[in-house]
């Protein structure tokens, strides 16, 4: 039988403006159009995850009772994301972001519901082959879910988003780490190389995302890179959850580290073609289609 993907995190309702470029501390700048489109790094992960198709993939997330909350389930649900919500007495969570005209984002996250996802909330670990996490959620119970997942024999993925240096205890626990530069920095720290902070790390997998510059993974002893797909990007957002929630699919679905790499580098590029988080998110076919013209 099939594994399914748990995803365990954030969702936010994005406030979402484009400007001509991302204000700088103090400075107030005139933006263009403005849109709400459903986000949050979890449920970002869990619609790129079950779009990438494969196996069913569910979600642990805290939603509060208000208005915010049902564009997020919709989103999810037509994903066909199978969700798990834990019902809140703090309001939704809520991102306001700036797009930039280069496709470059500012984003400031008012946590809420999000903030109340506690370690005795995860749900059954039965037929879970991954888990998935991010770090929008608190810190003990992200840690607590890692460990308990661990124990139950679930691979586990952490998607080290937004920065912030990480316990042992959960390092230990993880057999995927997945991180942009500053993240990296923030984990292993030192003023070496990419590689050296890889090879330091624990953990067995760990792959560093470089935007234009495509990623780097350390895997199974040795390294494997894989260039960025070159696009006209509009908006940048989601675009690392786009690559994770992909990546985890693949990997689920028993694709090889380099194949899964190749994926979800597809579906991140098309992502960051299109304006929103969730609404950005290609479909599999779309990314068939897309990597079919570049072999
Ligand atoms: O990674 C992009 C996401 O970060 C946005 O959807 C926003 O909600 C924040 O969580």
């Amino acid at each position: 039988m099939d594994t399914i993907v748990l995803v365990a995190g954030s969702a936010n309702l994005d406030f979402v403006v484009r400007a001509a470029h991302v204000p700088a501390p103090g400075e107030t700048v005139l933006g263009r159009d403005f849109a709400t489109f459903p986000g949050g790094k979890g449920a970002n992960q869990a619609v790129a995850c079950a779009k990438a198709g494969g196996a069913g993939t569910r979600m642990l997330l805290a939603l509060g009772d208000d208005d915010f909350a049902r564009p997020l389930e919709r989103s999810l649900r037509e994903a066909g994301v199978e969700l798990r919500i834990v019902r809140s007495a703090k309001p939704t969570g809520a991102a306001f972001i700036c797009v930039a005209d280069s496709a470059e984002n500012a984003i400031t996250v008012a946590p809420g519901a999000n903030a109340t996802l506690a370690p005795e909330h995860l749900p059954s670990l039965e037929g879970v082959g991954w888990l998935l996490l991010q770090l929008e959620t608190p810190l003990a119970s992200v840690a607590a879910y890692a460990m308990r997942a661990r124990a139950a024999g679930v691979r586990v993925a952490l998607n080290a988003a937004p920065a912030r240096a990480l316990p042992d205890e959960l390092l230990d626990a993880l057999d995927l780490l997945v991180v942009n530069e500053g993240e990296l920095l923030a984990i292993a720290g030192g003023e070496d190389g990419i590689r050296e902070k890889l090879s330091r790390l624990r953990v067995p997998s760990v792959v560093v995302t470089l935007g234009s510059r495509g990623c780097l993974a350390k895997h199974e002893g040795g390294f494997l890179e894989q260039p960025a797909f070159p696009v006209d990007a509009v908006d940048t957002t989601a675009a690392g959850d786009t690559f994770c929630g992909t990546l985890v699919a693949a990997l689920n679905r028993a694709a090889s580290m380099a194949d899964a790499l190749r994926e979800a580098s597809a579906a991140a590029a098309l992502a960051c073609t299109r304006l929103g988080a969730q609404a950005s998110i290609p479909a599999r076919d779309e990314v068939e289609a897309f990597l079919r013209e570049r072999v």
